[in-house]
């Protein structure tokens, strides 16, 4: 079909109306028209809408939902009050049972793009022990709700800030902050955390940063708890730029005491952030009171957590995903197991007592030392961690241990492997690779690869880490 005659009736801005055929990676629902595709943010299977074509391309477009003309039949009401506006929980109007079907076929369709179905066992997935207040860390911002510019002198630009607020970032307009009351995936003691600094920053009326000019004192919050251990650890975040503010030493020791009442409190830290992008850190840590860790557990295991460690956010949801990375292992205690993306150790560790020798590789050095520590609190003796980036010196890493290999694990963040770290992974030759991914598309690309180079893929099995949202994990089982 002759694709730019059919563009030519569509139009960016312009409305249209469709049905919802399904949904892909990352929660857009496809739309067609006429065979032209278009994504849809938000949108689900079934659903009759009208939305707005936001970017238009040579073979497909994306649009922006306006309104739902029509229900899907299985449509329920969403929980949270925040639903809709805020990008987090995108698919609370579908049942949880539904979330799983939805999810298990999105990997099964990612991984059926690179092997035939008869060729690999794909297993039921398993649904999270928790299906609410299951996050382990929250990270709300401060910011403005609204922000307006007024351009008529030229050279003097007028900046309207409107609404101070803590929450959450919107969804497609990240320098504005959604007001948040309640969040249903978070632990009640984050709400709670959440309300008071709102309280905090009304009381004194502290500024919040505008991450378009870089000013404002207050950025972030960040609350980790530890679902089994109960510790709760929170990292207020302010923008250094700020000296006048950042000099009121009496609030900070008003906020500490606030926060102590709250049962499980074991650290407050106040970090110092210069950095214009809120995902940067670059400033330092102090302690107002306590510690700057916090524990959980894992199945038998403890786990010390630094504020800039990784770690699985659904902490009983991890015992299912490292129970199914055990299974897939299947060691016999002879195996010497690397585990690349390491973490805070937590895998390798977890399967410490069932392979002879465990080594795991990571990029930061606090996780590594996490990990080193972790080893040490569990007495196991048979781990050995090494700090670098895998994509950049794998070799000169595995210079420094063994480089005969039995099983190596992967688990890399949603950009998957990729070609030159996995080209250095194939070398190591390793009878089985289980690899855990959170994102079936660049888990598909690098399976590819992996089977061009003589493995096979054995068995899958998604696990769902993120109930109402849209992300994924899965575990392979790949042999040679
Ligand atoms: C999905 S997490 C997995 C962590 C761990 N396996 C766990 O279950 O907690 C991915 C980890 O890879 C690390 N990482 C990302 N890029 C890396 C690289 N190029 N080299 C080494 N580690 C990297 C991140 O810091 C993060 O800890």
């Amino acid at each position: 079909m002759n694709f730019y005659a059919d563009l030519m009736k569509l139009k960016k801005g312009k409305t249209y109306q469709g049905k919802v055929e399904k949904v892909i990676y990352g929660g857009k629902g496809i739309v067609k028209i006429d065979d032209f595709v278009i994504f849809v943010e938000k949108a689900i299977t079934g659903q009759e809408i009208e939305f707005q074509i936001t970017k238009l391309k040579k073979t497909y477009a994306q649009g922006k939902l306006k309104k739902v003309l029509k229900k899907a039949p299985n449509e329920i009401v969403a929980k949270c009050q925040h639903f809709g506006e805020c990008g987090g929980c995108k698919w609370q109007n579908l049942s949880y049972e539904d979330q799983l079907n939805l999810k298990s076929s999105i990997v099964k369709e990612n991984i059926e793009q690179v092997v035939d179905a008869d060729t690999y066992s794909y297993e039921e997935i398993l649904p999270s022990p928790q299906k609410w207040q299951y996050r382990n860390k929250l990270d709300f911002s401060y910011g403005y709700q609204e922000m307006k510019i007024d351009k008529t002198d030229k050279e003097n630009w007028i900046y309207h800030d409107l609404y101070p607020c803590l929450g959450f970032h919107r969804p497609k307009k990240f320098e504005l902050i959604i007001p948040i009351e309640k969040c249903e995936i978070s632990p009640e003691e984050a709400n709670q955390i959440l309300a008071i600094m709102q309280k905090f920053r009304n009381k004194h009326d502290l500024s919040v940063h505008n991450p378009k000019t870089h000013k404002g004192f207050m950025r972030n919050v960040i609350v980790r708890k530890g679902e089994r251990t109960g510790d709760l650890l929170v990292n207020i975040i302010v923008n250094t730029q700020d000296k006048q503010e950042g000099e009121k030493k009496q609030i900070w020791e008003e906020i500490t005491q606030d926060l102590r009442q709250l049962k499980g409190i074991v650290g407050i830290l106040l970090t110092y952030n210069k950095s214009w992008n809120d995902a940067v850190i670059d400033g330092h840590t102090d302690v107002l009171w306590g510690q700057d860790f916090l524990h959980d557990k894992i199945g038998d295991l403890t786990f010390k957590i630094s504020p800039e460690s990784f770690f699985q956010t659904n902490t009983l949801g991890a015992k299912k995903l490292y129970d199914t990375v055990q299974e897939f292992a299947a060691l016999q205690g002879s195996e010497k197991v690397l585990d690349l993306y390491c973490g805070t150790g937590t895998i390798g560790l977890y399967l410490a007592n069932k392979a002879k020798q465990i080594y795991g590789i990571e990029i930061i050095e606090a996780a590594i030392e996490n990990a080193k520590v972790n080893a040490k609190i569990n007495k196991i003796e048979n781990a050995e961690f090494i700090c670098g980036n895998i994509d950049k010196s794998l070799n000169i890493l595995l210079e420094k241990v063994d480089s005969q290999m039995d099983l190596v694990i992967l688990d890399p963040p949603r950009n998957g492997v990729g070609k030159k770290a996995l080209e250095r992974v194939l070398k190591i030759n390793a009878k089985k690779i289980v690899y855990v991914s959170c994102n079936p598309t660049t888990f598909a690309r690098d399976l590819e690869i992996l089977n061009k180079n003589g493995y096979k893929l054995k068995k899958a099995r998604a696990v769902d880490m993120f109930p109402h949202t849209h992300h994924i994990e899965m575990v392979a089982e790949i042999v040679r």
